[in-house]
């Protein structure tokens, strides 16, 4: 399978190129194009490089020439699939600036549909990345596929931006496309501004670890590892212009998560720093799988195996996490905003 992945020197984006390449090997190709944000690490992939089934481009999804070179594939024959995680994606971030969430999530969308209409046109499949988040909060029960959307950030409005086109361009001119609506990723190479891997690092350094409001709010958190499986099972198994929830079915309060941190880390509570609730903080994020399920899909990834896991990677290769807490100006100059308001 020929795979343009977007996004893919992020988080969730390099964890399934190399998801891929080790469950299909030789038999992937895969083109990565990224813009290189603050939140993009060329490197979280360095072992690829060069290889002949891996291709870098340098670009952004917003501009078509940029799009229209990724669509040539690894070796100028083209692609079968794309799978878009391209994307503007902290909630704190949109908060101070909006603008660059609405270009990259919602008109980056456009272009990279309008592009596979001119340059890609026995398309495969096309999954857009979108997330639970569009639903807005929920103080019980869980979201259906079929549940009326209702962000409540920039952030997630722009997400159901994205979500809204991808599905308009399946049903005006039938593209293949498949939406996907993930819970709370976490992992390895999550950049130090999420609150695992935030938690992580500043229990590490024995630096607080500043806990919105009440710490009650509650995330159902998803292994990223599980995350790749249902995409790649979706790719097969999805059906045209339908939408899947992919949820963790791990529901925990922020306190309960930070406090395993800090067990996991061998660090006290005394860490723990009550900060000024996040502006529109959703309360509860909770949805149902069952669409995902009913067509076969299962994982059985222990929460607290992985969460310990996860940990223990951050503890590891402290050199990938310092480089960006400690080198990166732009890092810097996030925090001091950030705690300028709090
Ligand atoms: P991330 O912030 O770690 O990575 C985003 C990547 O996109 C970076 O490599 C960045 O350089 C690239 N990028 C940004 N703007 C671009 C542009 N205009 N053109 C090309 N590349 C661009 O994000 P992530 O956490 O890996 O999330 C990936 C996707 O999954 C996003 O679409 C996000 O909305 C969605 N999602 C994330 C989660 C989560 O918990 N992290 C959950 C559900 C859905
Ligand atoms: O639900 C899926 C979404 O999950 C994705 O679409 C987003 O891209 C991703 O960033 C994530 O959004 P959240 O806002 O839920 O994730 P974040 O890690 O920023 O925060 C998780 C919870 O922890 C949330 O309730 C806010 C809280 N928090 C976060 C940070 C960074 C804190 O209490 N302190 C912090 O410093």
């Amino acid at each position: 399978m020929r795979y343009l992945v977007t996004g893919g020197a992020g988080f969730i984006g390099s964890n399934f190129i190399r998801y891929i390449f080790n469950k299909y090997g030789a038999d992937a190709q895969v083109v990565n194009l990224d813009k290189l944000t603050y939140a993009g690490i060329r490197e979280n992939l360095a072992e690829y490089e060069g290889s002949k089934n891996y291709r870098f481009v340098h670009g952004d999804i917003a501009t078509p020439e940029d799009v229209a070179e990724a669509y040539k594939g690894v070796d100028g024959s083209g692609v079968d699939v794309v799978v878009n995680f391209a994307a503007e994606t902290h909630v704190d971030r949109s908060l101070m600036e909006a603008g660059t969430f609405i270009q990259t999530d919602v008109h980056g969308v456009l272009v990279l549909l309008e592009e596979a209409r001119k340059n890609a046109p026995n398309l495969r499949r096309f999954i857009q990345i979108s997330t639970d988040e569009v639903y807005g909060s929920i103080d019980q029960g869980s979201f259906t596929e079929s549940d009326p959307l209702n962000p409540r950030n920039p952030y997630s409005a722009s997400k159901a931006g994205g979500d809204r086109m991808a599905y308009a361009y399946a049903q005006t001119y039938g593209m293949p496309v498949v939406v996907t609506r993930a819970s709370n990723n976490f992992g390895p190479y999550q950049y130090p501004e999420k609150l695992i891997p935030l938690f992580v690092t500043n229990a590490i350094d024995d630096q607080p670890l500043p806990l919105y409001g009440d710490g009650k709010n509650i995330r159902d958190w998803l292994f990223v590892d599980d995350h790749c499986a249902a995409i790649d099972f979706l790719i097969e198994n999805g059906s045209n212009s339908e939408t899947y929830n992919i949820g963790g079915g791990n529901e925990r309060e922020n306190r309960e998560i930070t406090q395993k941190i800090l067990q996991i880390v061998g660090k006290p509570d005394s860490l723990i720093k009550r900060v000024s609730d996040r502006q529109g903080h959703d309360r509860r994020y909770s949805i149902d799988t069952a669409k995902l399920n009913n067509l076969g899909f299962r994982w059985t990834t222990d929460f607290d195996d992985a969460l310990e896991r996860t940990v223990r990677w951050y503890v590891a290769n402290e050199p990938w996490w310092r480089a960006i807490k400690e080198r990166s100006a732009e890092y810097k100059a996030f925090y001091a905003k950030q705690y300028a308001n709090r």
